[in-house]
């Protein structure tokens, strides 16, 4: 019988790290729940100490999700594992996920006050202790306690071997090793997992954990190489999203165990063919595309187009394709959505998207389907996605985009004329601007007398043709909060005005919620 290898998912903590922005709680439960249906068995739904709008998604995700267990992370201090404990309290499977920084670069650079010892012996013992004490506490509040050795990969092995055995004895169930900084190579981490069975005398008291980065493009390598030496629980984002160039992507690391389960001799609980829905749903949400030729997911990854290969295909699709796309959850026949399609068949398409709408929110995306399917010959899921996210699911409205006029040529200096209504007023500004765009955000700020800072603006088609859909997407920083505003819309300039105002609506809520 294959052994089972644990799925531990991190999209919602070390995946939204990488955005540069923080997930709504609500869009944290829509990825947790398609997360459940994915089959992973360990959600990191956030760091609860952060902020109070983490704190809060951990709850939330807690309370109304079954099946993974729900972690929550912190660093090896008190008030970090006290408030996961709370933020726990009502998962059914609650797990802390606590650690500190285990190679000498981490103790000598992020412990160098003297309380915690003077020499880097002193500061190793300091350190050992801390994460023992971190193992014992979180263990007063859950009964499955994860410890990560940071920056193991590059560890002295003597001093990891000792730190892991005693986080055992304290009480830890999974022992997770992560390479950080993506320093490793497949052949290193692969040996390291295996000395850390041959030389920590309870290892087997604990699940190996493996989490790795992607700096050198060799994340899932390493965490296949972590499989084959022992490790039995994986980590890792969907799409590899991740802090800078990310983490391991599930879908490629779950795909391999399963298409090579020939060579790694074990399986995973992971339904593949909710990967694709995942995917699309971690990439709307977070504003960030997935390349055409991603492995697993990308638009190209089923796609043959060189005469030889399209040939060779069509005689035997095992000529070219290792995995079917029906077993990654990519159909190849669609249903066609036209305004006579009916709220039925819309909510049946969304239920297949992995929505479940109250009945408010079903009648609000139908009214505004209709206008697209109005607009548009043919509605695509990604516009329905859009829908969703933008339409129904936008925070309270403080700012409303009520008119916008353009004018703007190769020989004239683009000028934007604005109405916004602002709670029951409405404000009419202009503003010139280096283009369209510019000058549009230019008169929102002055009529909203707001002043966020515009840190990114990508605009996208969602679906293709003349007619396509653009999806503008920015990120907005205003007094050290960041969001992600997004909308939609077959006009892009107006697509960026709606964005832009959902960004500022997004921060006027935080600010509302937060007193700051
Ligand atoms: O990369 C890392 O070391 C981490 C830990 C917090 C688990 O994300
Ligand atoms: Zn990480």
């Amino acid at each position: 019988m294959p052994e089972r290898v644990a799925v531990f998912d991190t999209t919602l903590r070390d995946g939204e790290q990488a955005a540069g922005t923080r997930l709504g709680s609500k869009e944290k439960l829509h990825i947790a729940a398609q997360l459940a249906r994915l089959g992973v068995d360990v959600i990191e739904a956030g760091y609860p100490n952060s902020s109070p709008e983490d704190f809060e998604a951990v709850r939330l995700v807690s309370r109304e999700i079954e099946g993974p267990a729900i972690c929550a992370l912190s660093r090896a201090v008190p008030s970090d594992i006290e408030s996961c404990g709370k933020a726990l309290a009502k998962a059914k499977r609650p797990r802390i996920h606590t650690g500190i920084g285990a190679s000498d670069v981490h103790i000598l650079g992020k412990f160098r006050d003297e309380k915690y010892g003077r020499t880097l012996e002193e500061k190793r013992e300091h350190i050992l202790q801390m994460a023992v004490d971190a193992v014992k506490l979180a263990r007063q509040f859950v009964g499955e306690v994860e410890f990560y050795a940071e920056d193991a990969g590059r560890s002295e092995p003597a001093y990891l071997f000792r730190m892991i055995e005693a986080v055992i004895a304290a009480g830890a169930t999974v022992v997770n090793i992560p390479d950080t900084t993506g320093y490793t190579v497949p052949e290193q981490y692969g040996a390291l997992i295996r000395s850390l069975c041959q030389n920590v005398p309870n290892i087997k008291q604990a699940t190996i954990s493996v989490h790795c980065h992607d700096d050198l493009g060799m994340a899932v390598a390493n965490t296949l190489a972590g499989v084959r030496n022992g490790a039995r629980q994986v980590e890792g984002t969907i799409n590899g999203i991740g802090e800078r160039a990310g983490n391991a992507a599930l879908e490629e690391v779950v795909m391999a165990l399963r298409t090579r389960a020939d060579y790694f001799g074990v399986k995973t609980g992971i339904d593949s063919r909710e990967l694709y829905r995942t995917s699309r749903m971690v990439a709307d949400l977070l504003g960030m595309a997935v390349p055409p030729n991603k492995a697993i997911v990308g638009r190209n990854a089923f796609s043959h187009s060189s005469g030889i290969h399209v040939d060779g295909f069509l005689k035997e699709r095992e000529t070219y394709e290792i995995l079917r796309p029906e077993d990654v959850g990519i159909e190849e026949s669609r249903v066609v959505l036209t305004a006579r399609t009916g709220r039925a068949g819309l909510r049946d398409r969304l239920g297949k998207l992995g929505f479940k709408l109250s009945k408010d929110e079903l009648d609000q995306a139908y009214q505004r389907f209709l206008k697209l399917a109005d607009k548009k010959q043919e509605v695509f899921d990604e516009d329905l996605v859009s829908i969703v996210h933008t339409d129904v699911w936008a925070p309270p409205e403080l700012y409303k985009l009520e008119y916008l006029q353009i004018y703007s040529g190769t020989s004239s200096i683009p000028t934007a004329t604005v109405k916004v209504k602002v709670g029951e007023l409405t404000h009419a500004g202009s503003a010139i601007g280096d283009g369209p765009v510019d000058a549009t955000c230019k008169a929102i700020s002055s009529v909203t007398k707001t002043s966020a800072k515009m840190l990114r603006y990508e605009i996208r088609a969602v679906t293709g043709g003349a007619e396509a859909m653009g999806e503008v997407t920015v990120q907005l920083e205003d007094a050290g909060r960041r969001v992600l505003g997004r909308s939609v819309s077959t006009d892009v300039i107006e697509a960026s005005a709606r964005a832009y105002l959902d960004g500022l609506n997004k921060l006027a809520n935080i600010h509302a919620a937060t007193g700051a």
